[in-house]
């Protein structure tokens, strides 16, 4: 049969580029200074993104997959058949094609990320390879609700895709705000697959955002090559040090900038003092106990059915349905 082209149909949701230099701002003007670590994924540091989950100390890329691999019958049983798929940070794509391959007959993919090349590439390889999918994919900031694009051919349910533990990123109340729009948009028949980084030694989860060959410094150091770029900012990055570590009371990885002298750095028409030694905060990455994250989820309408985990519960990906 000849069939035409997969095309994809790209939706973008603009970001004002003044909201995002005023987010910048109030963070960098918040004690202890801030940055969402959002603004981590530019060109380069999507890259280099990818570059950390290829890192041998980096552990919850390769153990994600692992579990993905061991139990995708089981997964695809759970998802059911012509499955709408909303994948949030469409990230490198490998697990998501480990579950289309597996999915009976799924009904469209929408992937939503805030990097468009990013986006806008993975989609067209994933309509190419798989002739037979819809590919809608969204740039935006999923962080603020926005519109989910119409499938030609309504799916049967549908289901959210959040991996890599990216829901780490946010606080409590923030995570549970996220997940009431995943809900709202998995609807009443709906569900959420999604990884979750799980609670372990401090030593174990220092070396993985600690990395020997420096991929995570160089991650971290990017954001301020971006704000220079875009935000027009003069940050110094010979004066900045990356560091993490893990805050056992808040079950959280915190990564900083660390300022290596007094200095003072412009960010559009404002100046900002850094005392030496002072932190820029640039993200966290919370970890769960498989209780905790259930009471989270249930604060946000849905109810766990399955968690898969690997033999050393390093990380877990979990089936929720709307409750
Ligand atoms: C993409 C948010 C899941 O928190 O582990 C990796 C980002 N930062 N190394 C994480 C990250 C530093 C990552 N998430």
């Amino acid at each position: 049969m000849n069939r035409a082209r997969n095309t994809v149909r790209l939706t973008e949701v603009p970001q004002p580029v003044t909201d995002e230099r005023e987010e910048i701002l109030a963070g960098l003007r918040d004690r202890p200074k801030h940055v969402s670590p959002k603004f981590f994924y530019d060109e380069r540091g999507s890259q280099l993104f990818e570059e950390i989950c290829e890192q041998p100390e980096y552990y919850p890329t390769r153990t994600e997959l692992d579990i993905m691999e061991d139990n995708l019958d089981e997964m695809a049983n759970l998802l059911g058949t012509a499955v709408s798929l909303i994948e949030y940070g469409s990230g490198s794509s490998t697990k998501t094609r480990l579950l289309l391959d597996q999915l009976q007959d799924p009904a469209a993919y929408v992937p939503v990320d805030i990097s468009k090349e990013h986006l806008a590439s993975t989609a067209e390889q994933l309509a190419a390879d798989y002739p037979d999918l819809e590919v809608l994919p969204v740039c935006t900031d999923f962080t603020k609700p926005f519109p989910l694009p119409v499938p030609s051919r309504a799916g049967a349910r549908n289901v959210v895709y959040f991996p890599g533990s990216t829901i780490g990123n946010f606080n409590i109340d923030e995570a549970v705000g996220l997940m009431k729009v995943m809900r709202g948009e998995a609807g009443d028949r709906g569900g959420l697959l999604i990884g979750v980084d799980l609670v372990k030694a401090r030593d174990v989860l220092e070396r993985a955002y600690n990395d020997a060959a420096g991929v995570t410094a160089e991650f971290n150091l990017n954001l301020l090559c971006r704000l220079n770029r875009e935000h027009d900012a003069d940050f110094e990055l010979e004066n900045f040090r990356h560091e993490a570590i893990y805050d056992e009371q808040h079950q959280c990885i915190e990564m900083r900038l660390i300022a290596q002298d007094e200095q003072t750095v412009q960010v559009g028409n404002e100046s900002f003092e850094f005392e030496e030694g002072e932190a820029l905060v640039t993200e966290h990455s919370h970890k769960f106990t498989v209780d905790q994250f259930a009471e989270l989820a249930a604060r946000a309408g849905f109810e766990l059915r399955k968690v898969w985990t690997d033999d050393a519960e390093l990380f877990s990906v979990q089936y929720l349905d709307a409750a």
